[in-house]
């Protein structure tokens, strides 16, 4: 049986020459893979409790409101600054060549609710640890991370977990 690691396609000198870009764009278009996915994301959290997922730009949106509707909860979406219409709140994070901004509406989340927190990569974690700041402003409590693809030699799970906080990724590319 093919694993969700075979479903995704990697494109040589993307953006940049020297970069292997995991391409997961081939996993959301095959059926199976789509639904192994979602699956696997959720599996560790089967039997607690969460209320909101929270999805990163842009490819969290599509796993993010998958999940939502197969747990029959809410979405919550971290936009990159200036393209949410509501009152907002700001994070700033470090990219490889200067600097970035993600947004939150500010009524989005309640004090206590608990949120899991999704994308497609992680990598340096900048804008997942971003993004948990921006969920912990609100006064949510982050149950989980969880990432289709880990570069583990980025650092990211490692800088998250180091903050305390449960990483779950379904597969690592060296
Ligand atoms: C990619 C990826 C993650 C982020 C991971 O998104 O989908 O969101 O980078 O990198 P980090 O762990 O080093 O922060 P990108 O910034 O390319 O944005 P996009 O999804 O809007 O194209
Ligand atoms: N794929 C998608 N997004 C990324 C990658 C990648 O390989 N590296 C950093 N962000």
């Amino acid at each position: 049986m093919k694993t969700v690691k075979d479903y995704i396609r990697t494109i040589v000198d993307f953006p940049h020459e020297g970069i292997l870009f995991r391409d997961v764009t081939t996993l959301f278009a095959d059926p199976r893979g789509m639904r192994l996915a979602i699956d696997q994301l959720l599996d560790p959290y089967v039997g607690q409790r969460i209320d909101k997922v929270v999805g990163l730009e842009a490819r969290g949106f599509i796993i993010g409101g998958a999940i939502a509707h197969q747990l029959s909860i809410g979405f919550v979406p971290i936009r990159k600054k200036g393209k949410l219409p509501g009152a907002v709140i700001s994070e700033e994070y470090k990219l490889e060549y200067g600097e970035a901004v993600v947004e939150v509406h500010d009524d989005a989340i309640q004090p206590g609710e608990k949120i899991l927190v999704v994308d497609d990569l992680l990598a340096t974690g900048g804008t997942a640890e971003a993004g948990i700041k921006l969920v912990e402003r609100l006064g949510g409590e982050i149950v989980g991370c969880a990432f289709i693809i880990d570069l583990p030699d980025l650092g990211g799970r490692k800088r998250l977990e180091d903050l305390g906080y449960d990483i779950h990724a379904l597969c690592q590319f060296e």
